[in-house]
């Protein structure tokens, strides 16, 4: 039967079993608690607390915060209205997290602020394998921090979360993009240097050399790519405070035995960065490798209303980017745990017996499954079977009248007869000792 309703394209329903559709593997529910748990834990190894913060939010906060020109605020945005308010379902958690922290002065909270989040984001992009338009972020923000210790922090705590998988196959990418004053000199020595390909260049990189420049240094196109092989280089028109920044931050990340490479090219595709910009990328996974991206953002407060700058940096990473390498690692994820026991009833009588006892068994710790369709014997174990149950309680009418019933432990095959009484008390023996 074709189904009257399916979801979005670009969005998906995560299951209790892995499925698939025509943009990848989408994880079951359990796989994906594993997951988020184990990214819990390393975030607490580092001493980061969790924020939450909605999932709509005003949109002159993400035009502000992201920047109007770039590609998310300019084309991706889902944005609407109701009355005078204007939303958007956020495309990011980075903007969000400085207005909560500038809203609740967290900065008089003492020290630096280290929070991190998981949630879904959404931007209006053309949906493909690793790409989608509601996904899912997990990210810290530290904010409150310039020194390169707070950045080497972040890259460290980014790293942690993959080698947590054994996900070791990634590359780690680093830049130094200055401060606001090193910019619109770059941004003019790039313009003037691309001016004279002109005729070499797309559509989207003509319409990018006047308002945007730099934005082309993320070109897919190899003969733009060529072309930017002889351009100016942002590093060379960095202030010499970011440049020392940016050393100390190589030198705290070779101490800590984190590789790299640097890359003059790497600017990254929102407007609120200043010196370090970072990216990791798994190369097994296509068009869409970048796994995760971040870098500091000492100007986002001031654009975002606050009188005093507050320094700050922070990564964030796709879920379904991690999913897909542990798949392509062909690392495993767990299943739901199966049930301790599946009680297989035939009869009236013993289904009554079955819906009753389970609820007991429950209340002692264990837990139970049993057939809610009163299907024959066969049908039944077949499912204590599928379910992976590791014990089967069979009971019938003449098991109830001589009060006992039947257990079979399902990996060994042995079968033995239980008071009905005695059950809890065998179970909690068997399966919780
Ligand atoms: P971003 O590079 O736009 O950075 O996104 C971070 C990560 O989110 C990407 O590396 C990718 O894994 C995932 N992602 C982004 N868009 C999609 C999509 N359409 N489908 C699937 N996954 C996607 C930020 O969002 C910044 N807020 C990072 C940051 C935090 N900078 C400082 N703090």
């Amino acid at each position: 039967m074709k189904p009257a309703y399916k979801n979005i394209t670009g969005t998906f329903d995560i299951l209790p079993e892995a499925s698939g559709n025509e943009n990848g593997l989408v994880t079951s529910t359990a796989g994906w608690r594993h997951v988020e748990t184990t990214i819990r834990e390393v975030m607490v190894q580092f001493n980061a607390r969790e924020i939450r913060t909605p999932i709509i939010e005003p949109t002159e906060l993400i035009a502000r915060g992201v920047g109007m020109l770039t590609d998310i605020v300019s084309k991706e945005m889902f944005a609407f209205e109701r009355g005078k308010t204007h939303y958007v379902l956020r495309p990011e958690v980075t903007a969000p997290v400085m207005r909560a922290y500038l809203q609740h002065r967290l900065d008089q909270r003492g020290g630096v602020q280290k929070l991190y989040y998981v949630g879904p984001c959404f931007r209006a992009e053309r949906p493909q394998r690793g790409r989608y338009r509601q996904f899912h972020q997990f990210g810290v923000e530290v904010i409150g921090a310039s020194d390169a210790q707070a950045d080497a922090e972040v890259i460290a705590m980014m790293m942690a979360v993959y080698r947590a998988f054994g996900l070791n196959e990634t590359s780690l990418r680093i830049n130094s993009l200055g401060d606001e004053k090193s910019r619109p000199r770059y941004k003019e020595a790039l313009r003037t240097y691309l001016v004279a390909f002109k005729s070499d260049l797309s559509d989207t990189s003509l319409e990018r050399l006047s308002a945007n420049p730099l934005r082309i240094l993320d070109t897919k196109d190899e003969k733009e790519r060529r072309l930017l092989e002889d351009a100016p280089r942002l590093i060379d028109f960095i202030d010499d405070e970011s440049r020392a920044h940016y050393n100390e931050l190589k030198t705290l990340l070779d101490d800590i035995g984190i590789a790299y490479q640097e890359d003059p090219f790497l600017v990254r595709g929102l407007d609120y960065y200043t010196r370090t910009a970072f990216e990791l990328e798994n190369t097994n996974l296509g068009a869409q490798s970048i796994l995760a991206g971040g870098g500091r953002y000492d100007l986002l407060a001031r654009e975002l209303g606050s009188k005093t700058a507050v320094p700050a940096v922070g990564f964030a990473a796709g879920f379904e980017r991690l999913f897909l390498a542990l798949a392509a690692a062909e690392i495993g994820l767990p299943d739901d745990p199966a049930p301790d026991v599946f009680i297989a009833a035939l009869g009236d009588e013993a289904h009554r017996w079955s819906f009753g006892h389970s609820q007991r068994l429950r209340s002692a710790g264990l837990s139970v499954a049993f057939d809610l369709k009163g299907r024959s014997m066969k049908a039944q174990m077949r499912e204590a079977n599928r379910q992976r149950a590791r014990y089967t309680v069979i009971v019938g009418k003449d098991e109830l009248d001589g009060g006992v019933v039947q257990v079979k432990n399902m990996g060994s095959g042995e079968q033995c007869t239980v008071g009905v009484d005695d059950l809890t008390a065998y179970f909690y023996k068997c399966i919780r000792s």
